[in-house]
């Protein structure tokens, strides 16, 4: 029996058969991550390509989980078909439940699962969202997120579980744990990819990179791609005591793939940073798992892509998320093999840290087509987790003269703002499409929705979006829903986190027709409440609740306790952005009431 193909095998002695099997061209083909509209399924074989990625909305079309498994069966397949037959391992953002797909159950975002401090609910999160992507074919999910936002203005604050390095690493950890289950090796466990190192929820305003070579993406608006992607200005300490300590925890989980970060530290970008990715990362702290880019990550190191694939790979990179070009990437890869630019045996270590985790995945062994049942995506057992996640993440700010909970007596409620009752404002970004969506993007239950189920048969409900109601309402209990609109990474940099004028205008309207009037926040981090704070009666942070966003309801009418514990500060203004522990917060960490 052929070492690598032999089961009973000791892994390491399966991947050193293998590789002194390879060609260098096949050896490069494993360091490459293409993403799917950019190969296909006969290229992966010609090319013996290692990894394909959906990006956020790669999704097949029509976009049903059935398809999902087709899409990636088809690459797996071709790999399957390859001279040595070095099975393809498919990766995905996976990030608040398998949230490409439609139909998939779409959990709270990270800020609101931070909120419930309960690990154990993030682990049962990370088993099932397993459950779906690997339904899909799908084994590898760029999730957790273990990043520290320290400056909310970061369009990727809710990626964030905490601004409380601890808090992270206990629940990066429990959904890493849940994610990869008791085996890496059962069809059922899903590698994670614990990102992105290091430093990301630490860049300063200002500082994202503005490179005249890369897709223009960068360019802004002056708000927009101001902070994501930007110079994180910690000194080593600091870097070490707050970014650092989650991958501390999550290598002792079984961290095997770690995705490194955009951002810059000391004004070198992460992705060259050969100090902290083999230096500390693989050197110091023994990670013996594979390194990836982020998307392009390579391009941004340098205007020649010979030299950022030099200078990234020089460094620790094992794998390249291209995810483009992936003749130029072999092509480019060979050259500086060739040249002794990147040395064989830096190559050997890449190729042989990738083999071993797709080995202790049994991705040789499991024929991919032994994989868990299409039914459960989206499955009712699922978004029954989703609901009680929904409702352990609502935190109650403000509850003057007992406005919460909503008395059964009630007679009538006013229900205003276009996020009550809209699927993709309560999901917020990386649903279904990369910067998330408006209206009916998914399947899944509004907060309209609940409150027509919890409310009594003898109460008058009135809904309006723009918060206009006939003349002379007058209500006892009116609940306004305040959104952010969905965005993703830099897209989502603002400056103001004060209510818009629109904003104001709605509370303002909702506040004239009734007696108790209930903020619901639907939002990706804090947003700047003082001014506004007199004028309501009740106040709750809901964050981005996701597809079931309708059992806040049982919450808000107390059939279900407020549990929920601030994971963020809660500045007063805008002066007390970026996190100080000095600051004196509306809100400090911790904070809820019951
Ligand atoms: C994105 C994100 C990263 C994601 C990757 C693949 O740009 O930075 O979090 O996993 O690309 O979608």
């Amino acid at each position: 029996m052929t070492t690598y193909l032999d089961k009973t095998a000791p892994i390491a002695d399966r991947v050193s058969d293998l590789l002194a099997r390879m060609t260098l061209a096949e050896k490069l083909g494993q360091m490459a991550q293409i993403e799917k509209n950019s190969i296909t399924s006969d290229a992966v074989n010609e090319c013996g390509i290692g990894s394909v990625l959906s990006g956020g909305g790669g999704n097949p079309t029509p976009n049903t989980p059935e398809n999902w498994r087709a899409m990636v069966q088809d690459f797996q397949k071709a790999a399957a078909e390859t001279r040595l037959g070095i099975p393809l391992i498919y990766g995905s953002d996976a990030v608040h439940g398998h949230n490409n797909v439609y139909g998939a159950t779409i959990f709270p975002h990270n800020i609101g699962l931070g909120a419930t401090h309960d690990a154990a609910l993030v682990k049962e999160i990370g088993r099932v969202t397993a459950l779906e992507t690997a339904a899909t074919s799908v084994r590898w999910n760029f999730a957790p997120a273990v990043s520290i936002a320290r400056d909310i203005r970061w369009g990727r604050s809710y990626e964030s579980y905490s601004q409380d390095p601890q808090l992270v690493a206990e629940l990066g950890a429990a959904y890493l744990k849940g994610s990869q289950g008791a085996a890496l090796s059962d069809n059922t466990s899903v590698v994670g990819s614990v990102k992105h190192f290091v430093g990301d929820g630490g860049t300063a305003w200002g500082t994202t990179g503005r490179y005249a070579w890369v897709k223009d993406w960068w360019k802004t608006d002056g708000e927009r791609w101001m902070i994501d992607q930007g110079d994180c200005l910690d000194d080593e300490e600091t870097l070490r005591n707050v970014h650092l300590i989650p991958y501390l925890a999550a290598l002792e989980a079984g961290a095997r793939n770690i995705m490194v970060s955009y951002n810059s530290w000391d004004g070198l970008r992460m992705h060259g940073q050969k100090y902290m990715l083999t230096d500390v990362l693989k050197g110091e702290l023994g990670f013996t798992g594979f390194l990836v880019t982020d998307w392009l990550g390579i391009n941004q190191l340098a205007a020649d892509y010979y030299d950022g694939l030099v200078i990234g790979i020089n460094a620790g990179i094992d794998m390249v998320m291209v995810p483009f070009d992936f003749v130029m990437f072999i092509n480019t890869m060979q050259k500086a093999v060739n040249d002794g630019a990147i040395s064989a045996a830096r190559i050997d270590d890449a190729v042989s840290r990738i083999l071993t985790v797709k080995f202790e995945l049994g991705l040789f062994d499991n024929h991919y087509t032994d994989i868990p049942s299409i039914d459960f995506v989206g499955c009712e057992a699922h978004r029954e987790i989703a609901r009680e996640a929904v409702q352990k993440s609502a935190v109650l700010l403000k509850n003057a003269d007992a406005a919460l909970p909503i008395q059964s007596a009630v007679k009538s409620v006013l229900v205003a703002g276009a996020g009550a009752n809209d699927i993709g404002m309560q999901c917020g970004g990386w649903t279904i499409e990369w910067q998330g969506g408006t209206g009916a993007i998914t399947p899944g239950e509004s907060l309209l929705t609940g409150l027509t189920k919890a409310i009594p048969a003898t109460t008058n409900l009135f809904y309006s979006g723009e918060g206009t109601f006939a003349k002379g309402t007058q209500a006892e209990v009116g609940i306004v829903v305040l959104s952010e609109p969905p965005y993703a990474e830099g897209e989502g940099d603002r400056k103001d986190l004060a209510f818009t004028a629109d904003e104001i205008a709605l509370i303002e309207r909702v506040r004239a027709c009734c007696d108790t009037l209930i903020v619901v926040l639907y939002s990706g981090r804090p947003r700047i409440v003082t001014e506004q704070l007199d004028q309501i009666d009740a106040l709750v942070a809901a964050w981005l609740p996701g597809s079931e966003a309708a059992a806040l309801a049982e919450v808000l009418f107390g059939q279900v306790p407020f549990t929920g514990k601030l994971s963020f500060a809660w500045p007063k203004t805008m002066d007390q952005i970026p996190y100080a522990a000095d600051h004196d917060y509306l809100w400090p960490i911790g904070f809820g009431l019951t």
